[in-house]
């Protein structure tokens, strides 16, 4: 028999790889992009500069965000066979299903698809980053039985995800808070979707199928599907005045409130205070004050409590549900940011590729022999 190995259960506390895209530092709550503070680039830069920034290692000069921009532009529209294949999804598929789907078939209609060479893999990633929000919005508005609104190439990458869900496009302060939203959730080193999206590129598979697997992990409930979670939490809590008691029977049945805790961060995560920040302004815009009230109860009663501080998807979700979103676009959304970051680490990982194959410690039966299907009864 075999000594036991050390074996890291889910990973904790191992490096897999290096990677010079972006950094956490627990001790100090932070999070850079390239050398870059979150928060730095979230007052100071925009989505589409931080999309360049993540691709390209440095911050666009002015022609090369021009540049950028249009070519995000230029591929937004959706083929014609997508739209139809949209259509034909099931009317109460989850969105993030619908998503998955529909970057699996971009895969297969993409000209350069089996082409893995960094340009060809370049081309493709800003493809999606240009079409995803375009099927995540058509797929919404069709679950609804609405017609998909074509994209506006006139409108910058925030104002025409509005436009092609609502079929309008919001006040500045609006599209300022969901600019803000798309920097925190571009990139968190390796989180389980993007080392699922380096794994499956580990194989020289492509850059799509990586996007896809990646999507899959994102929609988990211990991830991205979280934000979607805390909304549904924050709606079942009558009141902020109830909101302790209704946390405090949480504990008596030592369920998880979402929202809460980070397998990194221990002591508070660095992107909570600015998109706390950005929830609050849009609870002003909207004259809601309820969610972010119900919120603040929740933070301060588990941290005197369970010393468990709040992740990025608890301001998150309230936010995107002041802005109008239906709940289950929540996710989707993360994905229209997070491709950014899911194609970086994909770029990095071709650049100088090990097949991702750990090992497995066995523990099932020793070895025997196939007893015959007759002789089984
Ligand atoms: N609610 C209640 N208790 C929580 C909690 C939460 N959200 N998050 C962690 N804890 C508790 C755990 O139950 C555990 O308690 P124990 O030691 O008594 O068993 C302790 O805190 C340590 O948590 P652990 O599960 O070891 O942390 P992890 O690093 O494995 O998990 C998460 C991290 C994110 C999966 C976990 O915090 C969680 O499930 N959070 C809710 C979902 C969520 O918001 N996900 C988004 C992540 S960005």
């Amino acid at each position: 028999m075999s000594e036991t190995p050390d074996i890291k259960k889910g990973l904790v506390g191992v490096y897999a790889d290096e990677s010079s895209i972006s950094k956490v530092m627990p001790e100090t709550n932070s999070l850079t992009y390239r050398g870059y503070a979150v928060q730095d680039l979230c007052e100071n830069a925009s989505f589409d500069e931080t999309a360049y920034l993540l691709w390209n290692g440095e911050l666009p000069s002015q022609a090369q965000l021009a540049a950028f921009q249009a070519e995000e532009k230029a591929n937004r529209a959706l083929s014609p066979a997508l739209l139809r294949v949209l259509r034909e999804f099931p009317r109460d598929a989850h969105p993030m299903d619908a998503i998955r789907t529909a970057v699996s078939f971009m895969g297969m209609e993409d000209p350069e698809t089996a082409d893995i060479s960094d340009a060809a893999q370049r081309r493709k990633a800003m493809r999606l980053l240009a079409k995803i929000p375009a099927a995540v919005a058509a797929s919404n508005r069709l679950s609804k039985g609405l017609e998909p609104i074509a994209p506006d190439a006139s409108l910058s990458f925030g104002a025409n995800f509005f436009h092609m869900v609502f079929g309008k496009v919001p006040q500045p302060e609006v599209l300022k808070a969901f600019d803000v939203s798309m920097i925190l959730y571009a990139e968190h080193t390796f989180n389980a979707s993007t080392f699922t999206a380096r794994t499956i590129c580990s194989t020289m598979a492509d850059m799509h199928g990586a996007i896809t697997g990646a999507i899959a992990a994102l929609k988990g409930p211990l991830h991205g599907g979280a934000n979607e979670a805390v909304m549904h939490m924050l709606k079942e809590i009558p009141s902020p005045d109830v909101a302790e008691a209704w946390l405090r029977e949480r504990f008596d049945h030592k369920a998880l409130v979402m929202g809460f805790g980070h397998r990194v961060y221990k002591t508070g995560d660095s992107r909570v205070p600015t998109m706390k920040k950005y929830a609050e302004i849009m609870a002003e815009v909207v004259g809601d004050k309820r969610w972010m009230n119900t919120s603040a109860v929740l933070a301060r009663v588990m941290l005197a409590e369970k010393k468990i501080h709040p992740n990025l998807d608890f301001p998150a979700g309230p936010a995107y549900y002041l802005m109008g979103f239906d709940i289950p676009l929540f996710t989707p959304i993360f994905v229209c940011s997070r491709i950014t970051g899911w194609a970086a680490h994909v770029l990095e990982q071709a650049a100088d590729n090990r097949l991702i194959r750990p090992l497995s410690f066995y523990t099932g039966l020793e070895q025997r022999p196939v007893v015959p299907l007759a002789q089984r009864g």
